[in-house]
């Protein structure tokens, strides 16, 4: 059984405003859950293990809610398009490899093993319409210990032909079969249905979707009004719906009674929104992305104020990196550009916000995630700062900010997922 005590710096969200930091304290780990945070150890649990990580940062593992795995092949590269010429001219080509399972071996090893390494801890990930690699990712994600949702994504229109699944019947033949294969093989590891977005299926392929979703009891993904050209086509593809995410929800693939993702949400207007909240939809917001992508900039502080639910994401390789650390720093840099150049009613993101958004916000997908509270899972990365090194004295509060926004993620010294060691 996983229990044992951590001793260090611990930081940790409480609720979106605050950042508890506790200095040189013991949090205790009892069948992978954490029990308590102390300043001296109470004598009943003076037997278990101890790590002792010394005047290290220990903080939650963050959440990663919208990662595409098999475009980290190509991260860095091609930021000179849209959303809609980037797929076609990019990302399809790319995701077209992944048909050779020696491809996949290569690239998703090289992914899984950067994502092992980093501060995430869990993540909600795209793999493509091909079933074997999609399966190998996922027994790669299982073996590296890391806790996550793996999507094969559905496409069979508005795609080229050789990453089109072959018809509907087709699609939810092969979807079919891999839930089945993959829905109790994993212990950390689960399927996600995965419409890759409403121009990529066609209506009898998302309402499959959702009768597969309903028969296996399944969350939902997928990307949400990010880019201008993107919902005006959608306008033309769905005219009978009063905006994007109503599409979505008409199909049956839009939350509510199930755990939906929509990424972006960028442009989502008061309606959508007000759907998105009625229908407790997690938005991915990927910032980097969005820059990148030149999709604009979402207001994530506002939908934090108004309750909506909200995590962050790296959204490789629309994102050009996998640090969730960067995506904090990003999510605050793109928020104060948004307040300064176009709309001074959604005030800027705190560092605590940013902070909730990578641990708690996006963990809630998971469950009790993402905190250091009583009964939350233990995820947790402990930093070495030393190399940051500085002549003035620093609090554990901008230590912790300062490692995020160097985020470097060679100063991670340990990682533990679910109560359990990686490293
Ligand atoms: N919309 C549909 N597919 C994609 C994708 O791969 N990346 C992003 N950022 N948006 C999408
Ligand atoms: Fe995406």
């Amino acid at each position: 059984m996983s229990n044992f005590i951590l001793q260090g710096n611990l930081c940790y969200s409480t609720d979106m405003d605050r950042i508890e930091t506790r200095e040189h304290a013991y949090l205790v780990c009892l069948d992978g859950r954490c029990a308590g945070v102390f300043d001296t150890l109470p004598a009943r649990f003076a037997q278990l293990p101890l790590h002792d990580f010394g005047d290290r940062l220990i903080l939650p593992g963050m959440t990663d809610l919208h990662v595409h795995a098999p475009q980290f092949a190509f991260r860095g590269l091609g930021m000179d398009m849209e959303l809609l010429e980037w797929l076609n001219t990019y990302t399809f080509p790319e995701e077209s490899k992944y048909r050779e399972l020696a491809y996949a071996e290569r690239a998703y090893g090289s992914f899984v093993s950067h994502l092992r390494r980093s501060e995430t801890t869990r993540a909600v990930v795209f793999a493509t319409i091909h079933v074997p690699a999609t399966e190998l990712l996922m027994q790669k994600m299982e073996d590296a210990g890391l806790c996550s949702y793996v999507g094969k994504v559905n496409m069979n229109r508005n795609c080229p032909d050789y990453l089109r699944e072959a018809s509907t019947l087709h699609a939810v033949r092969d979807t079919r079969r891999w839930i089945e294969e993959t829905k109790d093989r994993f212990k950390r590891t689960k399927p996600i249905i995965t419409p890759r977005f409403i121009p990529s299926c066609t209506d009898d392929l998302m309402f499959a979707l959702r009768t597969l979703r309903e028969e296996f009891d399944l969350p939902v993904q997928s990307h949400l009004s990010e880019n201008f050209s993107e919902i005006d086509w959608i306008r033309e593809l769905c005219p009978r719906s009063k905006h994007y995410g109503d599409a979505y929800d008409q199909f049956g693939l839009f939350g509510g009674s199930y755990p939906c993702i929509m990424a972006h949400c960028v442009h989502s207007n008061e309606d959508e929104q007000a759907l998105i909240k009625e229908r407790g939809v997690y938005i991915a917001h990927s910032p980097e992305s969005n820059m990148n992508l030149a999709s604009g900039v979402a207001p994530v502080n506002q939908f934090l104020s108004n309750g909506l639910r909200v995590g962050l994401a790296t959204d490789v390789a629309g994102g050009s990196h996998e640090s969730m650390f960067r995506a904090v720093m990003h999510a605050i840099q793109a928020s104060k550009l948004r307040w300064r150049l176009l709309d001074q009613n959604v005030k800027p993101l705190s560092f605590e916000r940013a902070f909730y958004l990578a641990t708690m916000g996006g963990g809630a997908f998971f469950g009790k995630v993402g905190s250091f509270l009583d009964g939350y899972a233990l995820d947790a990365v402990v930093l070495d700062d030393e190399t940051l090194d500085h002549p003035q004295q620093l609090s554990v509060r901008a230590r912790l900010e300062r490692a995020i926004y160097l985020a470097d993620e060679r100063n991670i010294a340990a990682k533990f997922v679910a109560g359990m060691r990686l490293f």
